[in-house]
């Protein structure tokens, strides 16, 4: 009889595509899923940081790096073209991809709202458009496959962030997303879930932390945990969300912020 962790758990033999898989919190979930028994693919720009990966990962280890821009359509029509003749089905998509900017309400310019939007809101929607034949492929009513997409507390909460108004909104927006799309997919074996986080390490957060003096200081004296959020926080959480143990749960919208927002 296999472990109730197996039971519940167990990811092996599953194939995942993480989107900016090879930095920050993208980098954890490919790691993540790496040990859990996964063939993964990650996409991203940078080889550099994708052979950086691979060689932390070894040789052994099923990671297929799929250069690609996702943030103009041709990019991700791209990546789903190659990713279909790779292989037949896909189990787990999580839509991590992100940029993030910030500018008082007088200077944000088309271009920088157009540029976050069309990274964090539109290429994850034509994504799984995309995707959908692969995803159908691999689902089941029993096990169906999984969409997680990195939301942000930054959607949830009123304050701008100091002008961040592209970037909550678009974060708002995929909150929104993932629970329409829950709501049309899960007959069709296919659950939908987001995961917004609070603040976790990354070049993102860096370069929060490098702009404004005492930040990193301010930010870790409000979060109840006392601590950012670390890889086994969100390869907790996708392990859950991608197992056995998360298959009745769909159009969920989870902070992952150690209290931050959720409990201050
Ligand atoms: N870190 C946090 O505390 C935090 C908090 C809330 C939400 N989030 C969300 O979590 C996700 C990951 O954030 P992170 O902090 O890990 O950010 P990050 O360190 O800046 O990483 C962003 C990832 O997206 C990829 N990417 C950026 N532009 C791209 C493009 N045009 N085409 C394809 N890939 C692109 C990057 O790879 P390349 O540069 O190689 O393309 C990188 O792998 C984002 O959606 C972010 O909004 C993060």
């Amino acid at each position: 009889m296999p472990s109730i962790y197996e039971e519940l758990f167990s990811l092996t033999g599953k194939t995942a595509l993480v989107t900016g898989g090879a930095k920050g919190i993208g980098a954890m979930i490919t790691r993540t899923l790496i040990r859990a028994g996964c063939t993964v693919f990650m996409t991203g720009r940078s080889q550099a940081a994708a052979e950086d990966l691979a060689a932390e990962l070894g040789s052994d280890a099923p990671l297929i790096f799929l250069q690609h821009d996702l943030s103009q359509p041709q990019g991700i029509q791209a990546v789903s073209a190659e990713l279909s003749k790779l292989c037949p089905r896909l189990d787990i998509l999580i839509n991590n991809a992100g940029t993030f900017n910030a500018a008082p309400l007088g200077d944000t310019s088309n271009d920088s709202w157009d540029q976050v939007m069309g990274l964090n809101l539109r290429a994850p929607f034509m994504l799984v458009q995309a995707l959908l034949p692969l995803l159908e492929a691999a689902g089941s009513d029993a096990e169906p496959a999984r969409i997680i997409n990195l939301g942000s507390i930054g959607g949830l909460m009123p304050q701008s962030n100091g002008g961040a108004y592209a970037y909550g909104c678009s974060k708002a927006a995929i909150h929104q997303l993932t629970r329409m799309l829950a709501s049309d997919m899960r007959s069709r074996n296919i659950n939908v879930n987001a995961i917004a986080p609070g603040y976790f390490p990354s070049d993102m957060t860096s370069g929060f932390f490098d702009a404004v003096p005492n930040l990193r200081e301010s930010m870790l004296a409000q979060i109840p945990a006392g601590r950012f959020g670390s890889a086994e926080d969100v390869g907790g959480m996708v392990i859950f969300l991608a197992s056995r143990a998360g298959a009745y749960l769909t159009g969920s919208v989870t902070a992952l912020d150690g209290g931050l927002l959720s409990a201050p």
